[in-house]
């Protein structure tokens, strides 16, 4: 049997149903149930009928669907893969702009750890991120942890004040202008895709700037033939899945995310056999970030 036959087999077994990011490896994505961006996959992990997630991407997402299913078992193929910026924020300085701001919302990106997520008000993906803050009473935004995305946000919503934490992805913060530049220089006809993580001077000279699922949405509808993808390397496997008759091209240092890379076939097997990475979080974290989730969820219905 192979090793897709027996992780088939045991879904069955165990009344498990599997989730995947766009960024984990294209062997995993193919054997997802459900396989999108951030916003997607905490939807579709709040909807679920089985008993077991496993989850493949990292730990701020099997903590988010641990906190929307409290009586499910949630388990990661790999307990270590995690999101560096999911830790650069911290509590005291929520607590500091809550003294400073009466009417302060503070706007919590979902990579972010469930502790961060308790001491916020609302949960945003880069999917729905503007429309959230626009959709807020408060005036006052402190918008944690990426001042990337916090700066596309302001942008689209001028009627806000939204502070900044300092606070990056570092795939994506990475991604050099230069690189672009010659990518474009190399297809002139392409379109440059580029997520809101990215630094300033990437998203400008961009033709569309959104979450992943918004540039897979994008290459759909526009009638470009070309694109320069500036986003992890994962969503290739989707855009070219979608799109065969489209080309996409990336940096010359393609943008990767080591963490979503460590999932593996072998690790989902193993979880499902053994049990095993199963995310766990505290009554108290859970019940106070659930309503952070919540909220998001409702507010982009
Ligand atoms: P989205 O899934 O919202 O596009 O975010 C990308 C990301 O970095 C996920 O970790
Ligand atoms: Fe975190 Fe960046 Fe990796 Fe996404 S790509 S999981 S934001 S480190």
């Amino acid at each position: 049997m192979t090793v897709r036959d027996e992780i088939e087999q045991l879904k069955q077994e165990k009344n498990a149903v599997i989730l995947a990011h766009y960024y984990v490896p294209p062997e995993v994505q193919e054997i997802a149930d459900y396989i999108g961006d951030s916003f997607y996959l905490s939807k579709a992990a709040a909807g679920l009928g089985q008993q077991t997630i496993v989850f493949c991407g990292v730990s701020f997402m099997g903590e988010s669907a641990k906190i929307l299913n409290p009586e499910k078992k949630v388990l990661m193929p790999d307990a270590r893969a995690d999101c560096a910026m999911a830790h650069m924020a911290d509590a005291e300085t929520i607590r500091r702009m809550r003294e400073e701001y009466e009417d302060l919302a503070v706007v919590c990106y979902i990579n972010s750890t469930a502790e961060l997520k308790r001491h916020s008000d609302v949960c945003v993906t880069s999917a729905n991120a503007v429309g959230i803050v626009k959709a807020l009473p408060n005036r006052n935004i402190f918008f944690i942890p990426d001042r990337n995305l916090a700066r596309f946000v302001a942008e689209q919503v001028p009627e806000k004040h939204v502070i900044f934490n300092e606070g990056f992805c570092p795939v994506h913060e990475q991604m050099s202008l230069v690189e672009v530049e010659n990518a474009k220089a190399a297809h002139p006809d392409a379109e440059v895709l580029t997520h809101p993580e990215c630094p300033e001077k990437l998203c400008r000279m961009s033709d569309y700037v959104g979450s992943t699922s918004g540039i897979i949405q994008y290459a759909g509808r526009s009638s470009a033939r070309e694109f320069i993808v500036c986003t992890e390397n994962g969503v290739r496997y989707e855009l070219e899945k979608r799109y065969p008759e489209k080309r996409f091209y990336f940096t010359d240092t393609e943008p990767v995310c080591r963490d979503m890379k460590t999932v593996t076939l072998e690790k989902v097997l193993h979880v499902l056999k053994t049990g095993e990475n199963e995310v766990t979080v505290s009554d108290l974290v859970r019940k106070e970030a659930k309503k952070a989730l919540e909220r998001m969820l409702e507010l982009a219905r």
